[in-house]
């Protein structure tokens, strides 16, 4: 069975992705997810990775079946993490932990990590390889680079992913939502012209998710992006073709400007390699398709 723990934004498009494939799924969010996510295939069960109770009906419902598991469940708000990371920590530490004993039969477990463990690129460090040192610059790459710790002890597979864009899929709009609505509307939006990341879609994603579930790797790390760095206002120019509307109406922000509607830092240039990866799939190239 596969479990899709935290089944959001990243979690829904797997879905699809998965859509073809015969195997039971079960999908956990923290609150109740909508029955139309549901399908023959798919199960939907809310879990609160915080709570003991929850997660030991969890491993009730799995009842010991040999699991494959997407661990997406995170706070991984930005602002949110530093503004009180004792809260984000009882879900991104001790809840992982707890997860991680609470007595699934977990076979093979893909933990959504990020590009923030590494900190800044330099000279050396043009684009990060995943054997590179981790020097966050946030407590989110802090504190996921603590998890990641937990997850290689346990034995399982980490993968670092960068800015991830695409529709929401979920019930609340989301950036890339509101951006693409404002643009088809012939409203100007503003972004930063900087902070480049290697940038790729939720649905190319979810795809080399599936593919890497498929490849039965042993457990590695693995940076999952595009071949490419983008800056904020690259990605709104890309978002403005998608809408059909005028570049024009994509308006730049400078770094400066950005970072007064930020607590925490953020790396300027965060883009990583992406050689392991397409080395392990067979592939030649990975493009962000907004
Ligand atoms: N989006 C990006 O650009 C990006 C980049 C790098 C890494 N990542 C990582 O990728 C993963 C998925 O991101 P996403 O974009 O799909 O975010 P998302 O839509 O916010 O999904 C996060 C999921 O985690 C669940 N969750 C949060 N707190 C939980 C708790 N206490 N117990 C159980 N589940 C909980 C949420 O459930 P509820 O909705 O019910 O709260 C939601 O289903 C995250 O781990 C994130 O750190 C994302």
């Amino acid at each position: 069975m596969i479990l899709i723990f935290g089944c959001g934004i990243l979690g829904r498009h797997l879905l699809r992705a998965l859509a073809d494939r015969n195997e039971p799924i079960l999908a956990v969010t923290s609150r109740e997810i909508p029955a139309a996510v549901t399908s023959e295939h798919v199960r939907r069960l809310a879990c609160d990775v915080r709570s003991e109770r929850d997660l030991a009906r969890l491993a009730s419902v799995c009842a010991g079946e040999p699991l494959t598991v997407f661990y997406f469940a995170a706070q991984h708000n930005i602002d949110a993490v530093f503004a009180d990371p004792d809260a984000a920590r009882e879900v991104n530490i001790v809840g992982l932990r707890r997860f991680l004993s609470c007595g699934l039969n977990v076979r093979r477990l893909f933990f959504a990590s990020t590009d923030c463990v590494y900190g800044e690129n330099d000279e050396r460090h043009p684009r990060f390889a995943e054997d590179d040192p981790l020097l966050p610059v946030n407590e989110y790459g802090k504190q996921k680079a603590e998890a990641e710790a937990i997850v290689r002890a346990s034995g399982f597979t980490v993968l670092r992913f960068p800015f991830l864009v695409g529709p929401s899929l979920c019930e609340k709009p989301n950036f890339y939502d509101s951006s693409v609505q404002r643009l088809q509307n012939g409203e100007p939006i503003k972004m930063i012209d900087g902070m480049v990341r290697s940038a790729l879609s939720y649905q190319t994603t979810a795809g080399l998710l599936v593919r890497l579930s498929e490849a039965e790797l042993p457990a590695e790390t693995i940076n999952v992006c595009g071949d490419r760095g983008y800056t904020k206002y690259e990605i709104g120019l890309l978002l403005a073709e998608k809408a059909g509307a005028p570049v024009s109406l994509v308006r730049k922000l400078s770094v400066q400007e950005g970072r007064r509607f930020f607590k925490d830092a953020r790396a300027d240039c965060a883009c990583m390699d992406n050689e392991k990866l397409k080395r392990l799939l067979r592939i030649e190239s990975i493009a962000l398709e907004v």
